[in-house]
């Protein structure tokens, strides 16, 4: 049986698609290898958001060569973001990659390595979003939490962000189809969905918006959680912000995107909020969800960003208080707007991120240490990292675990939390009274 190897980057939506891409050589009789060293086809599937990202592509195909010379037959394909936005080009680069395969394009994976096989390197980055779920085999999962995308691609245009170029225009699965895989996923254990889309929000698939979506999952019997990311802002409409409150299903839990603290950089942004509405509507969400646990992405030396804006920003963290937040600093990407912008003196933009993160840090440790001693509910969806041990994740989406058996996998219970540990806090599991 031929044997294959998807390295994933990027966001959760690229998670998916990676893993939807297994699913569909599954379904075609490939195995999944566990190394590129086993693997006679090795998958890149990639993340254009930052140069960084975007560059690990070739330093990875570097790697592959050597494998590929060593074993004829070998195939390398380059799926997600850098396939959409550089197609053939990678091919000219990189004459080694067999299969160039755009997000939109990931359920015809197969029929495009038949057609590399006759000897020509394949780019299909065309967009047909409609087709992707409509012929991706159907669901096959283990372990109680799975993703569900329910809207792809972006209309908002942010001037740094490539990935309205990448994913294209923003469309929305229909309600129907969505409850229909719901119910598929439940069927095969899962417990927890969280909702994927660039804009998540943004999902307008039936009247009345993500809530309503989320009320019609919410009836599904053997669905227990439900979390929805990335969101943004200026889409989060007030049956969204009161379902935190009505709807028990619903975690406490969100990633909102902020970026600046400052309005003439959110406005060179194109992102069309300012500080005051963040603040708001954190005001309104915790209105309506009081522990509502919030985090968000900030980006720093934004060209113009001077130290009075950057202030901005360090005050606006200091305001609302986050769990854990991502900074990043800028970085230009071809054929985006801010991309020709004059730059802010390297230096400076390190020296920023480095005293963000600072201080995103200590809040996440103050909300690490407070939730010490308290007692919450975790699901365990896998083993621990030691044996004896399982992992989860609280309600609030903390990581946690604990010592037990491995049969509490899939199941949620109570847990006390005793202790901080970087990336994971240790619970012990409250006993059945
Ligand atoms: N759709 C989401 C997230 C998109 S990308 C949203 O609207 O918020 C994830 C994060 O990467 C962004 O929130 C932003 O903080 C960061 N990012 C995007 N483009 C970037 C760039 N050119 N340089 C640095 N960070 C960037
Ligand atoms: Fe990028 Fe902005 Fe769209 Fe988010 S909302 S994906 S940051 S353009
Ligand atoms: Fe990266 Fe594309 Fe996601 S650029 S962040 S993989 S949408």
């Amino acid at each position: 049986m031929p044997r294959f190897h998807v390295k994933t980057y990027g966001c959760q939506m690229n998670v998916h698609d990676g893993e939807r891409m297994a699913e569909t050589l599954v379904a075609r009789g490939w195995t999944a290898a566990d190394s590129p060293e086993d693997a006679d086809l090795v998958v890149l599937n990639t993340c254009h958001i930052r140069e960084k990202a975007a560059e690990k592509v070739y330093s990875d195909i570097g790697r592959l060569r050597p494998l590929k010379a060593a074993r004829p037959g070998m195939r390398i394909a380059v799926a997600g973001c850098v396939a959409q936005a550089e197609g053939a080009e990678i091919v000219a680069r990189a004459p080694a990659v067999d299969v160039v395969v755009g997000p939109q394009a990931i359920q015809d994976l197969p029929a495009l390595l038949d057609r590399a096989a006759l000897g020509e390197a394949v780019v299909e980055t065309g967009f047909r979003p409609d087709e992707k779920f409509a012929r991706l085999p159907p669901r096959r999962v283990r372990g109680p939490s799975a993703f569900l995308t329910v809207q792809e691609g972006c209309d908002k245009f942010c001037s740094f962000c490539v990935v309205p170029y990448t994913r294209g225009a923003e469309i929305s699965r229909p309600l129907a189809r969505l409850v229909a895989e719901a119910e598929m996923l439940v069927r095969q254990g899962v417990r927890e969905v969280t909702l994927l889309g660039q804009n998540v929000n943004a999902w307008h698939g039936a009247e009345g918006g993500l809530a309503a979506l989320i009320a019609a999952l919410a009836r599904i019997e053997g669905l227990w959680r439900i979390r929805y990311t990335t969101s943004h802002p200026n889409d989060m409409d007030e049956a969204l912000i009161e379902a935190h409150g009505t709807q028990p299903k619903l975690m406490p839990y969100l990633h909102l995107p902020v970026q600046s603290g400052s309005d003439r950089i959110l406005k060179a942004m194109n992102r069309k909020h300012r500080a005051e509405d963040y603040l708001r509507l954190v005001e309104r969400l915790r209105a309506a969800r009081p522990d509502l646990a919030l985090s968000s992405d900030f980006i720093v030396g934004f060209p113009g960003e001077t130290e009075d804006d950057f202030a901005q920003t360090l005050a606006l963290v200091e305001a609302v208080g986050f769990a854990s937040a991502y900074s990043f600093k800028f970085s230009p990407r071809p054929g985006t707007p801010a991309a020709d912008r004059p730059a802010v003196d390297p230096h400076e933009a390190d020296d920023r991120l480095r005293r963000l993160q600072a201080l995103i840090d200590r809040q996440a440790r103050a909300a690490q240490q407070a939730a010490l001693g308290r007692t919450v509910r975790v699901l365990w969806d896998k083993p621990g990292r030691h044996p004896g041990q399982i992992a989860g994740r609280s309600e609030h989406a903390a990581a946690v675990h604990a010592e037990g058996e491995a049969r509490l996998i899939g199941t949620i219970t109570p847990v006390r939390l005793v202790a901080a540990a970087p990336h994971s806090l240790r619970g012990e599991i409250v006993p059945a009274a």
